[in-house]
């Protein structure tokens, strides 16, 4: 499941490198984990359909207080603990789709040893100090909060959970000294965090004074870490331990090599830096602030992006995993299948934003899927084989190759701005169109008339060629329907973007089947039960 990194990039052809954050192993997957995955998943693969090489990066966060605590509580060791954990989230990305390269668990060697060449290297270039901590921590965030953050009723102001007071010896990072530096890198690169609402949040968090960062914990307090190269007594905090997982999948560094040819100075040949970290807004300090600190604090280049979406959200409520009554988007899969729920949460909310989760959307969102990309699909293919044999037609002319290209054109534009709903949107509007083709060129009335023959050609194999490159443009989002898809157009496998609308197409022989998207009336959605 985990496995060593992929094998270094391809110089000379283009690449994208995505990673998803590494979830706490000490609770189950739930919506909230399963949405970051699959907007990035979603990511992954239309630059895999755009003929880009991708690594693609997933995994769970194990090592910390929370996890200790966790663990105590469940009577088995932390390793145990984690040993479970880990494979239910790889088998919950299993059930859901998701095309990761790299699953990385942060108790393996590999990254164990990457953190320590970190530290090294951060302790050698005087960037760690010695001092004593004297604050207050929120366990369930794995964060320190100043006096003025927790309020009269000292709770986190993220989570709202009670904080405990620690007063105890920490090395600190010097994080201050890169302030200048970081808010220079934001301002001249301004798509460096989008959208742009999280963008001013952190130069708004930049205005003031930036403090230095406690990097580690006494042993006393919390032993299931990674030790300090420089102090055996110490762990390393786990937000910098979990930060450093995007560095070790890269490939970057080598701890085995002497220090100086560790990788630190030279990165070309490995995956670093990553071309995105998709994250939700709640972690958007660690990764805009902390992490590029400290990449600058070794002497690393930033990654080259960070998308940072918002919540699903039950009235006012971030939704976790007390779901209440409402229905879990996720057990929808086991009535609608794995790419209707991945098509709901891509479709639904506009990436960045928040938005909530109603089954009544999500029904609407259904339908849109069955009955304009399912029903068109199925007409075709049923047209070809009552008037062509099954055969795809010859033609001179495509009626809908505009379309088609105008709608490649604004996906590819919408997801260059992340806008991943947009995409889908503009796919979806193809389908439609094609629909009204269907209904304008009347293909029924054109196979009565055999003066119609080069006619009813055109109409058919230009449905062909619509239904092809939807199978392309869709394949991100329903990856297990479009390969189906595929088969039934007789193509050989889903066609990249650009394959899609030069493929050939005609005398291929098109098979029938049941409805991609089936009509599905599960016990909830039934009038007057809802
Ligand atoms: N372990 C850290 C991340 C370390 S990355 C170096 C962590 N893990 S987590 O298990 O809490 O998962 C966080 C991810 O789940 C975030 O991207 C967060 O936004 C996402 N979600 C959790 N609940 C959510 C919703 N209700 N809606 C959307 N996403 C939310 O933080």
């Amino acid at each position: 499941m985990s496995g060593a990194s992929p094998t270094s990039p391809d110089a000379k052809r283009p690449r994208s490198y995505y990673t998803t954050p590494i979830y706490y192993a000490s609770g189950e997957p739930h919506l909230g984990h399963a949405y970051t995955t699959i907007l990035t998943d979603v990511l992954a693969r239309f630059d895999r359909q755009d003929g880009r090489d991708v690594l693609f990066l997933t995994g769970t966060d194990e090592h910390g207080q929370k996890i200790q605590d966790e663990a105590a509580k469940r009577g088995v060791t932390p390793m145990e603990l984690c040993d479970t954990m880990a494979e239910r989230f790889a088998a919950a990305w299993e059930r859901l789709g998701t095309s990761h390269d790299r699953f990385i668990r942060t108790t393996e060697e590999e990254h164990k040893a990457v953190v320590t060449a970190f530290l090294q290297r951060l302790w050698e270039h005087d960037q760690i100090y010695e001092g004593t901590y004297s604050g207050w921590y929120c366990v369930h965030d794995e964060r320190y909060w100043t006096e003025k953050d927790i309020g009269p009723d000292r709770l986190c102001p993220i989570c709202g959970r009670e904080v405990i007071r620690v007063e105890e010896r920490n090395y600190f990072f010097r994080m201050s000294a890169w302030q200048d530096a970081l808010v220079r890198h934001i301002e001249e690169n301004p798509e460096w965090i989008v959208p742009d609402i999280r963008r001013n949040e952190i130069l708004g968090f930049l205005r003031q004074p930036l403090g230095d960062l406690s990097i580690s914990r006494p042993k006393s307090r919390v032993s299931w870490g990674i030790e300090l190269p420089f102090d055996a007594e110490h762990v390393a905090y786990v937000w910098v331990d979990a930060l450093i997982n995007y560095l070790t999948a890269s490939g970057a560094i080598d701890p085995t090599a002497e220090p100086s040819a560790q990788g630190f100075d030279d990165v070309s040949g490995s995956w670093w830096p990553a071309d995105m970290h998709v994250i939700g807004k709640d972690i958007l300090t660690t990764h805009a602030v902390y992490w590029p600190t400290l990449l600058l604090g070794v002497g690393l280049p930033l990654p080259r992006q960070i998308l940072a979406h918002g919540w699903w959200v039950v009235g006012e409520t971030k939704m976790s995993k007390s779901l209440g009554n409402v229905v879990d988007p996720l057990a929808l899969r086991e009535d609608f299948g794995t790419d209707a729920v991945r098509w709901y949460l891509m479709r639904e909310m506009p990436t960045g934003s928040d938005a909530s989760y109603t089954p009544e959307r999500f029904l609407a969102r259904y339908d849109e899927l069955a009955n304009v990309l399912g029903n068109l699909a199925s007409r075709v293919i049923s047209m070809i084989g009552k008037y062509r044999d099954g055969v795809v037609p010859e033609t001179a002319a495509d009626g809908l190759a505009a379309d088609a290209e105008r709608a490649l054109e604004s996906a590819r534009e919408a997801m260059g701005r992340h806008r991943v709903h947009d995409a889908f949107a503009a796919a979806m509007d193809l389908a439609r169109t094609a629909n009204g083709y269907v209904e304008e060129r009347q293909p029924w009335a054109q196979a009565k008339d055999p003066a119609e023959a080069d006619a009813l050609d055109e109409t058919l194999a230009s449905l062909v060629r619509a239904l092809t490159v939807l199978c392309a443009l869709f394949q991100p989002v329903c990856p297990s329907k479009m390969e189906e898809l595929a088969r039934r157009l007789g193509l050989d496998g889903v066609p990249r973007l650009d394959d899609s609308l030069t493929v050939p197409l005609a005398g291929r022989s098109v098979a029938k089947g049941d409805p991609l998207f089936p009509r599905v009336d599960p016990g909830w959605a039934s009038e007057g039960d809802a």
